[in-house]
């Protein structure tokens, strides 16, 4: 037995327990999740899809991944369901190869105004092997369908992703697929961030409107690390060999044999969000999430919380996140639109309630820890950021070493120790 492994391990559940877990991505499954992701279906080999393997002894797993596609498009209500793509990263190129030939144009959300870096973004697969041209957000933070729509009539994208990663607004996937229409263009949503707001009933479906769906299995959904692509009536009627191909993207083109134990922990967390009590989840992360973006003087329509930091001081979304780790609160750094200062050095923060939703906390404890961020927030007010590019790496080193010493942090650190470790973690004994 690795006694170092399991010690990290060890470590590593303690930090889960007795801190706030905010970054809205993250989420806690449940004790079956973990059961499946840790069998012995590790062991096997299945290169292939059900009943068309390159190795024998697939029996039981073939029932297993069709069992779990089944599952997705009950949930869902889509018509092909794949589930082997290892993440939610893979299973995007795989979309996008599926649909577009090398050197196609292709459209998302700018990174720096909440999008993804699969969507368009530069280093990413999406603009090394594609065209990418990004849209972007206005003034009020919601996409500007209009310049969306200029940009897609002037190059003509083969494929438009609609998807998030750091927007707190409901999507209107209508709008999209108007513009869509108007260009020809294949309509991808990426729900990775809201899947489960979706099948929760709190955030609106985009089946009647989009062609394909990409989402991990991770986030709201409250599965293991994954993802999905999903065809819908309407993307299987634009091509009818649509299935063909994303299996062909998906293996020879992107992957070898699928990770068996991730699909047969992604059935289970599907089978948990079929259930009555995976809505009530849905609605009360939704619920949680209005009551902190209230308290922290902003807005969320869904799971998550992006907050400009520029009252605070210049450049401040580093020293925020390392203020907060300090005290038991993990969130992450975040540009804000329109980024003022730089990618790295990012003016917000990104904070959600999936993961704490999942312990059992309501509205009471989101006011409660609302109060504990903003005396933490305090405590960088002035720490501004150095204009000058050279001093920053020592500047958020020395942030650092001060705010793990800050007494005042230190103090809200044992009282969040104390009121987190009350809720409890699956796979986690208090
Ligand atoms: C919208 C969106 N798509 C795709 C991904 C990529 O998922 P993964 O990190 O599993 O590759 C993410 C992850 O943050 C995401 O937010």
């Amino acid at each position: 037995m690795s006694s170092k492994v399991f010690k990290l391990i060890e470590k590593e559940k303690k930090r889960q327990l007795i801190g706030l877990e905010m970054i809205p991505s993250e989420n806690y499954v449940s004790s079956d999740v973990l059961k499946a992701l840790g069998s012995i279906l590790t062991n096997k080999y299945s290169e292939g899809f059900p009943k068309a393997r390159y190795y024998g002894g697939n029996e039981v797993i073939d029932k297993l991944e069709i069992y779990a596609q089944n599952l997705a498009n009950k949930l869902f209500g889509t018509k092909y369901a794949f589930v082997q793509p290892y993440s939610g990263s893979p299973a995007n190129f795989a979309a996008t190869m599926a649909v577009c030939d090398p050197g196609d144009v292709v459209m998302g959300l700018a990174l720096s105004s909440g999008g993804h870096l699969t969507h368009g973004a530069n280093l990413s697969f999406s603009s090394i092997f594609y065209k990418a041209v990004n849209y972007t957000v206005g003034k009020d933070w919601k996409i500007n369908f209009e310049e969306l729509e200029d940009l897609a009539k002037k190059h003509k994208p083969k494929l438009i992703w609609a998807g998030t990663t750091a927007y707190p607004f409901k999507l209107d996937y209508s709008k999209f697929r108007k513009i869509a229409d108007e260009v020809g263009a294949w309509l991808v949503a990426d729900i990775s961030h809201i899947s489960g707001l979706i099948v929760g009933g709190v955030h609106p479906s985009p089946v009647k409107y989009v062609d394909l769906i990409t989402t991990t299995t991770h986030k709201t959904l409250r599965g293991p690390r994954g993802a999905m692509i999903l065809v819908t009536d309407r993307g299987y009627k634009k091509d009818p060999e649509i299935k063909g191909k994303i299996e062909k993207a998906i293996i020879p083109g992107l992957q070898g044999g699928p990770h068996n134990h991730q699909t047969a922990a992604i059935a289970v967390a599907l089978e948990e969000a079929l259930k009555p009590s995976f809505k009530r989840y849905a609605k009360q992360v939704v619920k949680n999430a209005a009551v902190l973006a209230a308290e922290l003087g902003s807005k969320s329509e869904n799971h998550l919380i992006l907050l400009s930091l520029e009252s605070y001081g210049y450049g401040m979304g580093y020293q925020g996140q390392v203020a907060l780790e300090a005290a038991g609160i993990t969130i992450n750094k975040n540009t804000i639109p329109g980024e003022p200062v730089s990618p790295f050095y990012p003016s917000g923060i990104r904070l959600g309630t999936p993961a704490l939703t999942s312990r059992g906390m309501k509205e009471k404890e989101m006011v409660k820890i609302a109060g504990w961020i903003k005396e933490v927030l305090e405590e960088i007010r002035g720490l501004d950021l150095p204009k000058e590019q050279e001093l920053r790496k020592e500047f958020i080193k020395s942030v650092k070493v001060k705010m793990k010493k800050n007494p005042k942090l230190k103090k809200i650190r044992q009282e969040i120790a104390k009121f987190a470790s009350k809720y409890p973690v699956p796979g986690i004994d208090s």
